[in-house]
């Protein structure tokens, strides 16, 4: 599809997102030859550096991030980029993000901030207030939107007071991962699950997002925001979500949207005996992590005690009739035993066997959405044991794995996310009344815990986190699913 020329104001330029991510997508998205002639990305933090020293850097970070440069792209998308020096925080520097900008009115100019979420009100001011804004301007922030539902209103009433809301991208990097928009192509290009995908065939549904990583130097950020805030209220109930919504009338983005939001709002609200019962969290003790010795969060942190979990399980549910009674089991944690993503969608049991107890136990069919690492999908089904030896059963997987089928590079989720900023195409970003009603089912959970008093459970690094997790799902006779694919 083709892009439009267009500005790309990168402010944290120098930070931690702009080289691991941001930089690399943007080479990708030039390899591929979807930047236009007339695109410049025009990076901008506080630094006093010019032109040549950011571009320096900037070839660093995509050498450092990409295997197999094309050196001729590379030039070519370095030349693209320019500096501007560029307070955030005060008006310094900002006529001169005026002066560049200036010089071409009429294209896409986009906005992207890629700085600690404390500064996004302030820049927003500033973009208005220096007369920044064009028709055909966008704004992308990161998470997270707030701490609660009352900082995240602020937030979203000061940026709104500058941009409008279809001008507003927050982006939620998991909705750019491949196989989340397969979980779309899945369900809604296929007549084969649709019919099934209710209470009535559906046992439950398991969203596991496992990191081996502990908190990598973001202790500072981590520390004030816990897993709950920075996996669950984003990351994990947007898979959960694109999961359990009603088919949208189209792709269109408030047509997705608006059934996202129904789910959100449909959730069953947690009182301080739910939380009680019904979450586990947990801190990841000293362990070991891919065969090495790693410390516990708190020698991470050198903090003698903290309350931040790194861990989180929880039974939710949705009422409504799609979903009465189906519990929706989440878990996200880091220094687990795995780094691993899935979505599992457990199926009832037949309702009557034909076969004798020869034939062996008949496990009910299971669909696994592999979103990381080996994406693909796989659907257990059970089969007659091949050879003469009378009826006995087997469970068998019906196996895709992306990268067996497809042999093309998987996209990072930011390549996609970006290009959708360009085209002004919103389906994948979430809108204003999805964040509060996510903080509307987060915040009774964080103020129970927090009048609970009762300190995050330890678990062991490398393991998959407290045992009181295992137990939530155990005493609904049920178990968690690991490494599937
Ligand atoms: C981020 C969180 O949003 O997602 C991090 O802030 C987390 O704590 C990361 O590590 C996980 O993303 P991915 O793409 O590596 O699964």
């Amino acid at each position: 599809i083709e892009v439009a020329p267009f500005d790309l104001a990168v402010f944290g330029a120098t930070g931690d997102l702009a080289h691991r991510k941001l930089l690399p997508a943007l080479y990708h998205r030039d390899l591929d030859g979807q930047l236009p002639a007339e695109a410049r990305v025009i990076a901008c933090s506080r630094r006093d550096m010019g032109d040549k020293a950011y571009r320096d850097w900037a070839e660093a970070s995509v050498r450092e991030h990409v295997t197999d440069i094309d050196e001729a792209v590379l030039k070519r998308f370095i030349e693209r980029i320019s500096y501007v020096a560029v307070d955030a925080a005060s008006d310094a520097g900002w006529t001169d993000l005026a002066k560049r900008l200036g010089e071409r009115s009429d294209v896409v100019r986009a906005f992207y901030l890629a700085v600690s979420p404390d500064f996004f009100g302030s820049i927003c001011e500033r973009i208005g207030s220096h007369g920044l804004v064009t028709d055909q301007t966008r704004v992308v922030i990161e998470k997270p939107i707030g701490k609660d539902g009352t900082s995240a209103k602020k937030l979203n009433e000061t940026i709104g007071g500058v941009f409008r809301e279809d001008q507003i991208f927050r982006i939620d990097h998991y909705l750019g991962k491949e196989t989340v928009q397969n979980l779309m192509a899945l369900r809604f290009a296929n007549a084969l699950f649709e019919p099934l995908w209710n209470a009535a065939h559906i046992d439950h549904v398991q969203i596991t997002v496992a990191e081996s990583l502990g908190v990598e130097g973001r202790a500072g950020y981590y520390d004030t925001a816990g897993a709950l805030r920075d996996m669950v209220q984003n990351h994990i109930l947007q898979l959960l979500c694109l999961v359990a919504m009603e088919p949208p009338e189209s792709m269109d983005a408030d047509s997705v949207r608006d059934e996202k939001l129904k789910v959100l709002k449909a959730l069953k609200p947690m009182d301080a005996e739910a939380v009680e019962r019904l979450t586990v969290r947990g801190q990841y003790r000293a362990g070991a992590s891919a065969g090495g010795a790693v410390a516990g969060y708190l020698e991470e942190l050198e903090k003698p005690s903290s309350d931040t979990e790194t861990f989180v399980a929880i039974k939710a549910e949705i009422a409504n009739w799609r979903w009465a009674g189906v519990p929706f089991y989440l878990r996200t944690g880091k220094r687990l035993a795995s780094r691993v993503s899935e979505i599992v969608v457990q199926f009832r049991p037949i309702p009557h066997s034909i076969f004798d107890t020869e034939a062996g136990s008949i496990s009910a069919n299971r669909l696994v959405i592999r979103l990381q690492p080996n994406e693909g999908v796989r659907m257990q089904v059970m089969i007659k044991d091949p050879g003469p030896g009378g009826m006995r059963l087997r469970q068998v997987p019906l196996d895709m794995s992306f990268a067996e089928a497809f042999k093309v590079r998987n996209p990072d989720a930011y390549e996609r996310l970006i290009m959708d900023v360009i085209r002004g195409n919103q389906t994948l970003f979430m809108r204003r009344d999805e964040v509060d009603a996510a903080w509307a089912w987060i915040d009774p959970i964080l103020e129970s815990w927090s009048s609970l008093k009762e300190p995050p459970k330890g678990y062991t690094s490398g393991t998959w986190g407290p045992s009181a997790s295992i137990a939530l799902v155990e005493r609904d006779g049920r178990t968690w699913f690991e490494d599937l694919i």
